[in-house]
């Protein structure tokens, strides 16, 4: 069964003035319990190896505590007291700790990598399923640039995020380990290390509260740049054939610009950060090597050199983590911004109910009613105003009417990719609200009214909604509606595979295509929306036999402006400023000398009948 209208062609143009999108929320705070507590659940399937990389973690940060403390026996046993006895051994043991840091710290990162890689694809994969799900009103108000940006970047974010969260994990284990190693050697110079390290939280907690705006502001320029990238490479003919493109340019232009000032500054306050850790970690060293050089000179035997050393070396690792956690803290930061909004897609409802119902919906007649139907999109005024519509199953209807009339409203509504505002439509007597939107898809075939043609080969576009059905089904279908002689007259005929939009074929080529889709389905109801406007009266007219021949038997619902394809319908409906104001066959219409009437009488002038 073919997806609905939402498929239609330049739908990166959409944007009305309002917007609730999801780009509308205040800078999101910088840490947020619930998205570790969400991403928390990802994990879990890889609980055996996350264990592996703790162990490994373990084992890194016990030989990277245990480097400096060797050094400093090395000096102290054998250059202090100028012993050369196993000094070759001990040189060799520092070697063998170096290669044992290597093999802690690679596994630890390979182990990180698989576990965040596999956890970002599912992320990505459950992002991808529930935008399927989502209602037209949300694609309406949010741009397909943006929703991209989502499922590329914001993921890509959140990856960086996991790696970063355990790998900041890992710094703080060894911190911690070297600090009780640092406090068990000695306790004052132990304390002279740290004594910049609550300088160190005044000035973070000081800096984040700008940089978290600064690397906010990133984020929503980088998505407007997104968003803008779309729109040109959507709308590229156009934009080429109104001589766009240098103001469009320029448009862009102003828009880089501002992704660009926000990442300068963004980086303006993650660049101050490194160097601001190496001032406070130079006046710790030089504390050091005072106290404890005095503390030798004055021939203190509780302390040796090779201690101050050993000592000398841990603040540097020391401060290592430290230099670490703040360079990544603008990755964080990024990162739960990435994960709040990820969250916020998967948060939205999808308002029009996608899960299985009750009801038994297999295989309906037909049978059509709109109740008293009220409807407006979000934001207007209603564009379906107490439509009551009765079309009995077998029966062909006409809906025709100016544009903008409501004329596409009245079978987005019936095929629940919005939801009416007040009132009921059955199918068979039932409210369609009691059936999930799949159901009502697997029982109506509509052809929307901008012809998708999807990137792929001719015969799985036909073949889209129903992918079990063979190739002589498809070249049947497309026999009888004329096109199978164009087909094969491509290149690879069936196979030839077509460009995303299908810009290579006519729009009437587009628009057969997506009849022969809709043909291919077998469902009882059958919707065109303005499905064979681009084809020319002669064409229409040799597969208009055809046509009624399938339709005989099933409800049917055509929408034309082209008055000719709507004559012969059972009852033809005049939908004008969301009201349907005339009801009848085409010779009770005629004779009311009303709406239809006067647009009949335009077309014999225009000879278009
Ligand atoms: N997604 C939307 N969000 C908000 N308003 C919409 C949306 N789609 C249509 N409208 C508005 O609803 C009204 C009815 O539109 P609709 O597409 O039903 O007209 P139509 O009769 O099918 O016109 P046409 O003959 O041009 O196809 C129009 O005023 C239109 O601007
Ligand atoms: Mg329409």
């Amino acid at each position: 069964m073919m997806n609905f209208g939402h498929y239609g062609g330049g739908y990166g143009m959409r944007g009305r003035g309002y917007r609730n999108n999801i780009d509308d929320d205040q800078t999101p705070s910088h840490y947020d319990s619930q998205i570790i507590k969400r991403m928390i659940k990802y994990f879990i399937p890889y609980r055996y190896l996350i264990i592996v990389s703790i162990l490994a973690m373990f084992f890194y940060t016990g030989v990277t505590i245990a480097t400096p403390w060797w050094i400093g026996k090395i000096i102290e046993k054998h250059i202090n007291s100028s012993s050369a006895e196993g000094f070759p051994v001990a040189l060799l043991i520092l070697i063998v700790l170096g290669i044992m840091h290597f093999i802690g710290n690679y596994a630890y990162i390979r182990v990180i990598a698989r576990i965040s890689t596999k956890v970002l694809l599912s992320i990505r994969i459950n992002l991808f399923k529930h935008m399927h799900k989502l209602s037209q009103s949300f694609f309406d108000q949010n741009e397909v640039g943006r929703l991209i940006s989502r499922l590329v970047h914001d993921i890509e974010q959140l990856r960086e995020f996991l790696s970063i969260f355990v790998i900041t994990l890992g710094d703080l284990i060894s911190l911690f380990g070297i600090l009780t190693i640092m406090f068990i050697m000695n306790v004052q110079l132990a304390l002279l290390s740290i004594i910049t390290i609550p300088i160190w939280i005044i000035i973070i907690t000081l800096w984040q509260r700008h940089a978290r705006k600064a690397f906010y502001r990133t984020r929503v320029t980088t998505a407007n740049v997104n968003a803008q990238l779309n729109e040109n490479i959507s709308g590229i003919r156009l934009i080429q054939s109104l001589n766009r493109e240098k103001p469009n340019a320029r448009m862009f232009g102003n828009t880089n610009y501002s992704n660009l000032e926000s990442h300068l500054t963004a980086t303006r306050f993650q660049a101050a950060l490194m160097p601001g850790v190496e001032i406070l970690n130079s006046i710790s060293i030089s504390l050091i090597i005072f106290i404890g050089g005095l503390t030798i000179l004055n021939g203190n035997t509780n302390f040796t050199i090779g201690e101050l050393i050993a000592f000398l070396l841990y603040t540097y690792r020391l401060y290592e983590p430290i230099r670490q956690l703040s360079m990544q803290y603008g990755f964080l930061q990024r990162a739960m911004v990435a994960g709040q909004r990820v969250f916020k897609i998967l948060d939205t409802d999808p308002k029009i109910e996608f899960r299985k119902t009750n009801s038994h919906f297999i295989y309906s007649k037909g049978d059509i009613e709109f109740k008293n139907v009220n409807f407006h999109y979000t934001n207007t005024d209603l564009v379906l105003t107490d439509i009551n519509l009765q079309i009995k199953h077998g029966e062909t209807i006409a809906i025709v009417g100016p544009t903008g009339g409501g004329k596409t409203s009245l079978v987005s509504v019936l095929t629940r990719l919005y939801d009416v505002t007040s009132g009921e439509i059955t199918i068979d007597g039932k409210n369609i609200k009691t059936f999930s939107q799949q159901d009502i898809a697997k029982n109506i075939t509509m052809i929307p009214q901008d012809p998708f043609i999807f990137s792929n080969t001719i015969l799985e576009n036909i073949r889209y909604g129903k992918t079990d059905a063979t190739q002589e089904e498809v070249e049947k279908v497309c026999k009888l509606i004329g096109i199978h002689n164009f087909i094969l007259k491509l290149p690879s005929g069936y196979n030839h595979f077509i460009q995303e939009g299908g810009v290579s074929l006519s729009v009437g080529e587009r628009q057969l295509i997506c009849l022969a889709r809709a043909l291919i389905t077998n469902s009882n109801i059958v919707i065109l929306d303005e499905a064979t406007s681009n084809i020319d009266s002669s064409t229409e007219e040799s597969i208009s036999h055809t046509l009624n021949q399938i339709f005989s038997k099933k409800t049917v619902i055509i929408i034309a402006h082209r008055l000719s394809t709507a004559k012969n319908a059972d009852k033809i409906n005049v939908i004008e400023n969301s009201k349907i104001t005339e009801t009848g066959t085409h010779d009770t219409l005629i004779k009311q000398k009303g709406t239809y009437y006067n647009l009949w009488e335009n077309k014999a002038k225009s000879t278009e009948r």
